[in-house]
């Protein structure tokens, strides 16, 4: 049997429409520069895309920076909108894509499958984020998330899809601010991570398939992360609210260093 190698780890910190000031901005990443700067792992910070050129000069090796959504279109009379072209002249090599709030606001998984194929385009790694609102018993939620996965990557070629991340955010788990969150657990985190890996085997062969790294996000916090990690087998986080907390993001980061 072909061996596969291994599977890149990786953190992202999705800042989501915070903070309000681009100092705050500036000295959240400064403090994450003296806590991370010899992490062994890619951290990817994603603030709001009007932060990423006060942050930019910051970000070196092992971090990256990212934007939490782009546009399908270059350019054009698209209000309120930022392209692929023009977060990555601003510095930004990830996007996270498909993400629950965005999908809220109306987005579907069409747009989630241009978006990422205008991200692959530009040269930037696609987050593909995906998870069910709500389990049902009879596990229909399998299918739901394989729909998400298979349009998602609906025109990704083979070459391609070895930039993808693909991020499972049960949408049940994810922190609004206003303890909604339920957690969810390493079991849960690893079914899906196996189904997920499944879905992409069956879309691009196993040597391809199982190299792209999935990550978990949903209310991952300093308390759960080492558990997520070392029984989720998992490939990581997409951290929400504790990525704006120095210390938890840190701890959070540790843990993924800890199952290299
Ligand atoms: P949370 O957010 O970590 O605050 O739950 C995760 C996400 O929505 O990406």
């Amino acid at each position: 049997m072909k061996q596969v190698p291994a599977r890149t780890r990786i953190v992202v910190g999705n800042w989501k429409m915070n903070p309000v000031a681009g100092g705050d901005a500036k000295k959240i990443v400064a403090t994450l520069k003296k806590k991370l700067q010899r992490a062994s792992v890619p951290v990817v910070v994603v603030p709001p895309a009007i932060h990423l050129e006060v942050v930019r000069s910051l970000v070196k090796k092992p971090f990256s920076l990212g934007v939490q959504d782009v546009h399908q279109a270059e350019k054009g009379a698209f209000t309120g909108s930022i392209s692929a072209a023009m977060a990555y002249g601003y510095g930004a090599r990830y996007a996270i894509l498909g993400h629950s709030e965005r999908r809220r606001a109306g987005e579907t998984n069409d747009d989630v499958g241009e978006k990422v194929r205008v991200t692959l385009g530009q040269g930037m790694t696609p987050i593909i984020c995906v998870g069910e609102t709500e389990r049902d018993h009879a596990g229909r939620f399998y299918s739901f998330v394989e729909t998400e996965i298979r349009e998602a990557l609906r025109g990704v070629s083979r070459a391609q899809v070895a930039n993808v991340i693909v991020a499972y955010e049960p949408v049940w788990a994810i922190s609004t601010g206003d303890g909604r969150g339920q957690t969810a657990t390493p079991e849960h985190a690893h079914e899906m991570k196996l189904f997920i890996q499944k879905v992409l085997v069956a879309l691009y062969g196993r040597t391809i398939g199982l190299r792209v790294p999935v990550l978990y996000g949903g209310s991952v916090n300093p308390g759960n992360a080492e558990e997520l990690m070392a029984h989720g087998d998992i490939d990581g986080f997409l951290v929400g609210g504790a990525s704006l907390k120095p210390d938890e993001f840190t701890t959070i980061v540790r843990a993924v260093e800890a199952h290299k």
